[in-house]
Formats: structure tokens, sequence, C-alpha cells
């Protein structure tokens, strides 16, 4: 079996699935933390890879850009190969004044000005939400790890180049959003159809109110420590369903 988009065989993706936006980050990511990673779908450039993480079974692979794209892939996992935790982790930029680029942002909900949800015939506003058992290990691992944070909304945006930004980004601050990126929506709405699990973490590349930006090696460890958090947080679903 195949889809579209992916060229995998049922079983080539683990339980748990990391997303980075980048594919060559899914690529460092296999080859630097997982052990016996194997390339399971390379369509478009998008680089799967399935290995393990401390023993368990792992798989990393890109979801592009924008909600369309995250979508595509995280459907199709969940839907075609049998994925129960999608972990994207990405990069997004501070909305308020306490929050410091470097810093993780996990997404407790999502709001968008995407259409996205119009698909599901909804008679009102849906609320899209990361899995409490995904937010509730993963914030506990950046807790242990005395890592910065902070847990709330996001917004998935459907531009990155936006003509009125600076007047639409001031009322998404006003409501408490802490940061802005463009596929966690995409991806809490997917998972709720599907009956499966998704948690966006975000480090923060960039902030929309000083203009501060991280320079490329402090991205690179920023992107370290989430990508650990988020690789432990993979084993800890694991061990916790082995005592369920
Ligand atoms: N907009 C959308 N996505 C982003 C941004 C931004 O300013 N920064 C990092 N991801």
């Amino acid at each position: 079996m195949s889809t579209p988009h992916n060229t995998a065989n049922p079983g080539d993706f683990a339980k748990t699935v990391l997303m980075p936006g980048d594919p060559l980050r899914a690529q460092f990511i296999a080859e630097t933390f997982l052990t016996d990673a194997r390339l399971v779908n390379n369509v478009r450039g998008i680089h799967g890879y399935t290995g393990t993480y401390r023993g368990t079974p792992v798989s990393v692979m890109a979801s592009g850009m924008g909600i369309p794209s995250i979508g595509i892939y995280s459907y199709e996992l969940y839907h075609f190969y049998g994925v129960e935790n999608i972990l994207r982790i990405g990069s997004a930029g501070a909305m308020q004044e306490h929050i410091r680029v470097r810093d993780l942002v996990f997404g407790m909900g999502a709001c968008t000005n995407s259409a996205f949800a119009s698909q599901y015939g909804l008679h009102g506003t849906f609320a899209p939400t990361a899995s409490w058992e995904l937010l509730s290990t993963a914030v506990g691992i950046a807790g242990e790890r005395g890592l910065r944070f902070h847990v709330g909304n996001l917004l998935s945006s459907d531009s990155f180049y936006t003509d009125d930004g600076d007047t639409a980004n001031a009322a998404w601050r006003k409501m408490g959003v802490l940061a802005i990126e463009m596929e966690a929506a995409g991806l809490y709405m997917t998972a709720a159809r599907e009956g499966k699990r998704a948690l966006a973490l975000c480090t923060v590349s960039d902030h929309l109110l000083t203009g501060e930006a991280t320079t490329p090696e402090e991205r690179q460890t920023t992107f370290t420590e989430m990508m650990e958090v988020a690789l432990e947080t993979a084993v800890r679903m694991d061990h916790g369903k082995e005592n369920m």
C-alpha cells in the first residue's frame, strides 16, 4: 500500500512520529539520534525515517510548511499507517513580551485564520487542542530539564507574509496568544478527527515585538533541546502503554 505522498509499507512507521517542517531536519534527527534509522519514504524529498531511540521505535518525517501540507502528511500517517502520536517540532515567532527568543512554547491550543475546519461541517467554532497525555508528559520533561517554557495558545497562520500583519497580530496578541507558526491547528484537527494524539512544541526563533532573532547556532542548540524533549516523550508514551 502507498499513498500519493508516501511510498512506505504498512508497519514502516513507529507509533510515534516526530515532525519537523524541514526535511533536512528530519534527516539530521534520524542520523544524530536514532539507532538503525532507515529511510521509509522520500516522495517529494520529504524524508521519512524509522529507527529506535533508547530502545523505543520512533519515526521522524517532515511536514512541509503550512496547514495544507501537514494536513496531508498527518492524515496519511494516522489513517493509513497506524500512527498514534505526532509531535510537531517547529519554530515560532513570539507574540508576547514575557516570551524570549530560544524559549520553548507548547501549544495547548492552536487558533487559526485557516478555513481547514470548514470541511467538518460544524455549526460553530472548533477549538483545536493538544493531547493531554502528550502535553503533560512533554511539559514534565521540559521542567525536569530546567528549560524555559510556556504553555498556551499558538496561532497557526495561513500566511507568513501578511498584508495587514501588524493589525492582525495585535488582535491575536490581545487574546493572549503566545506565538505564531503555521501548522499546529491543522495537525490538531486531523488528530481529533482520526481519534489520535498530537502535540506541537516550538522553539521561539524570532520575536514579533522586539525584532530579535536567533542565530543559526542558537537555533541548532534550542532545536536539539526540543528534539530531546520530544524523543523522551516518545519513550515515556511507549512505556505508559506497556503498563495500561
Ligand atoms: N510567522 C509564521 N511562522 C513563523 C514565524 C512567523 O513570524 N516565525 C517562525 N515561524
